[in-house]
């Protein structure tokens, strides 16, 4: 086993499951995923990769990807369930996002929670260089931290949280709030997107585990742990390569062309899951068809909804609402060959997602709660043009940068449906201001920015030590 000086700890592994059944390996790049993030950081680095490869049961050894050297963690068809499906994502996501679905608690899925978390954590804990920096990702981790913290004292331990950590009223409600606050200050330094965050955690590990907090970071038993926002971004500069590319410029006017030369096009790309709005857009959409405010053919909607997590029952009832109302919307409003939503559900390549956003007059990102929201930076880098409108929920992290953007509250219909009006209304050829600001704003904080200020935070919390 090689020794590894930068580990980065995830749930999954950044490997496109369905090429890899059928032998070729490569990098996992879906809109807004977390290993489409962190992959510009670690190509072609001397950087591990410690997860799990999305099936059950053994994995065999897997060639390094894009440079970067992949260890499979070995889940169980009850690991997946109980732990993926279960306790991150039944019981932490529902409940970090505000609760728009309720969280469901089984003690059975805490186990798996343990009991998964101790794998991860044994697995790095046996490939880590002395003295490596580990850098352990997300909610379905926050054990992983102290666990490892206690078989290698000697590590540079490191976690981000790419969701939006909840305030002390919603995080009380979990049993096992008190080990998961202490399996995160395991960590030297402990990201999240945005400063609210921050203060929830500050708050909760004093309120629960008696923490002391002051500028120093958080003291618990002696040790200390840093804290601060490092809100994460995209590679801008690869997005404005490939939007600039002419085949990428012709491929957007086709994709106008085949949607029936309509004189304004809507966007939104989400994984299909009820924190990113879907229903309340469509809602809003249908209503401003069936009030005349909106015509169709003039005005088209492409919604991509890309599928996951679909054992989840509350992921399955969604698809089933989201395409019944996709269904009645086009059925009321469409007309042969011509349809008001055009919905598609599938992964899209990098090059036809550079040109859906080039063909987009209005990008719509509208979640109930999201802990940034990448898509609505890559819609931003795409615009070489800077032409385009930004229509963007106040719950997405991404908001706190992008203050330029169309800002709605996805819970008003009246105001969404205003708000998306007057953003229809600015004309699409002409480059505004807001965009130029917005571009600036993405160029400056990139992926590689983000990196590399976390990086240093954490190099700067442990030298402290
Ligand atoms: C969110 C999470 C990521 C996760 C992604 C896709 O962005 O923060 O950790 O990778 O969703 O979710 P999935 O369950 O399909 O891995």
């Amino acid at each position: 086993m090689r020794d590894a000086s930068l580990v980065v700890v995830a749930s999954r592994l950044p490997i496109n499951d369905a090429a890899a059944s059928e032998g070729v390996f490569e990098w996992r790049r879906s809109p807004g995923g977390l290993g489409e993030a962190l992959h510009p950081v670690l190509i072609n680095k001397p950087a591990t990769w410690i997860g799990w490869a999305d099936k059950p049961g053994p994995t065999p050894p897997l060639p390094d990807v894009d440079g970067v050297h992949l260890i499979p963690v070995e889940l169980s068809e009850d690991d997946i369930r109980d732990h993926y499906e279960g306790f991150a994502n039944s019981t932490l996501w529902p409940l970090y996002h505000d609760a728009v679905e309720p969280a469901v608690h089984h003690r059975r899925w805490w186990e798996a929670y343990q009991r998964v978390n101790q794998r991860y954590a044994d697995r790095t804990a046996q490939v880590a260089a002395h003295g490596a920096v580990v850098w352990v990702q997300d909610y379905h981790l926050q054990l992983v931290p102290a666990m490892l913290r206690a078989q290698r004292p000697d590590l540079r331990i490191g976690f981000f949280l790419h969701v939006p950590f909840p305030p002390p009223e919603l995080f009380m409600q979990l049993p096992r709030r008190a080990e998961l606050l202490r399996g995160m200050l395991g960590a030297d330094l402990i990201g999240f997107q945005r400063i609210q965050a921050v203060h929830n955690f500050q708050q909760l590990v004093a309120k629960v585990l008696g923490a002391n907090v002051d500028e120093r970071g958080i003291e618990l038993d002696g040790r200390v742990t840093s804290t601060g926002a490092f809100p994460v971004s995209i590679d801008t500069a690869e997005m404005e390569a490939l939007a600039s590319r002419d085949e990428v410029v012709h491929q957007a006017a086709k994709l106008r062309a085949d949607l029936g030369d309509p004189q304004r096009v809507i966007l939104s790309v989400d994984r299909l899951d009820y924190t990113k709005g879907i229903e309340h857009r469509l809602k809003a959409y249908r209503e401003l068809l069936a009030d005349g405010r909106l015509k169709v053919p003039e005005t088209v909607l492409v919604q991509v909804a890309i599928p996951g997590r679909e054992r989840v029952e509350q992921y399955r009832q969604l698809r089933d609402r989201v395409e019944r109302e996709v269904g009645r919307i086009n059925g009321d409003f469409g007309r042969l060959g011509v349809a008001a939503v055009h919905y598609i559900s599938q992964v899209f390549d990098r090059t036809e997602l550079a040109a859906l956003y080039r063909a987009a007059d209005v990008m719509a990102v509208t979640p109930l709660r999201d802990g940034m929201n990448l898509v609505a930076k890559e819609y931003v880098a795409a615009r070489v043009d800077g032409c385009g409108a930004l229509l963007l929920s106040e719950f997405a992290g991404a908001a706190a940068e992008l203050t330029q953007a169309y800002l709605v509250n996805p819970h008003d219909v009246e105001g969404l449906k205003d708000t998306l009006v007057e953003a229809l209304a600015a004309d699409p050829s002409e480059p505004s201001p807001q965009m130029a600001t917005m571009r600036a704003q993405v160029r400056a904080h990139d992926i590689q920015a983000w990196a590399r200020s976390y990086l240093t935070a954490l190099e700067a919390a442990c030298a402290g030590r």
